[in-house]
């Protein structure tokens, strides 16, 4: 009888104490849920750091657009004939930041310059010059080409431009893909 009953005290110990490890275990895992799922990209930084297509149809020339992405605004300007002739005929070695138009643009659709909206002096926003001449920065006067490369500083560098590939058929571009 007396050992029937230290068995059933036994039982209910090893019971109690899987119980203990069972709760102590999940206490554990949902503690820590937080932390690991901090850990891991969120669904809007991997939406941020995806691709971004942007339609050109319809951006005249002559005209900007401006875009977001990767929290970073992206301007797309339309350069005229003009325009694209006036950063061909500079001569881009004698530059601050020398570097040729063909460098920055595509060679089947020089008509787009996308670059990245922040003069690389102190990140002010450059805003187009009147009659298609490049842009203008309106913190410290740095003035940048039809190409956004710099020609008068304080800025020393030309406006950054981000990864971009354009569609075949030339009418939308996706900013953050490479040229194939
Ligand atoms: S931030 Fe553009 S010139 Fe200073």
């Amino acid at each position: 009888m007396e050992d029937n009953k230290d068995r059933i005290q036994e039982q209910r110990r090893e019971c109690l104490c899987k119980l203990t490890k069972f709760v102590g275990a999940a206490g554990v895992a949902t503690a820590a849920w937080p932390l690991i799922s901090a850990l891991g990209p969120d669904e809007k930084t991997v939406g941020e750091s995806a691709p971004l297509d942007v339609s050109l149809a319809g951006v005249a020339a002559g005209q900007t657009i401006r875009r977001i992405w990767q929290g970073k605004l992206i301007l797309i300007h339309h350069r005229t004939p003009e325009e694209i002739a006036a950063a061909r005929r500079a001569d881009g070695s004698a530059l601050i930041a020398p570097q040729a138009d063909s460098e920055r643009v595509s060679a089947q659709y020089p008509q787009w310059l996308i670059v990245q909206g922040y003069c690389p002096h102190a990140g002010c926003v450059p805003n187009a010059r009147p009659g298609g001449q490049g842009w203008i920065c309106p913190c410290h006067g740095s003035e940048f080409d039809t190409s956004g490369r710099v020609t008068r500083g304080p800025a020393t560098a030309n406006l950054a431009i981000p990864d971009h590939a354009f569609h075949p058929d030339g009418l939308s571009v996706r900013i953050g893909a490479k040229e194939a």
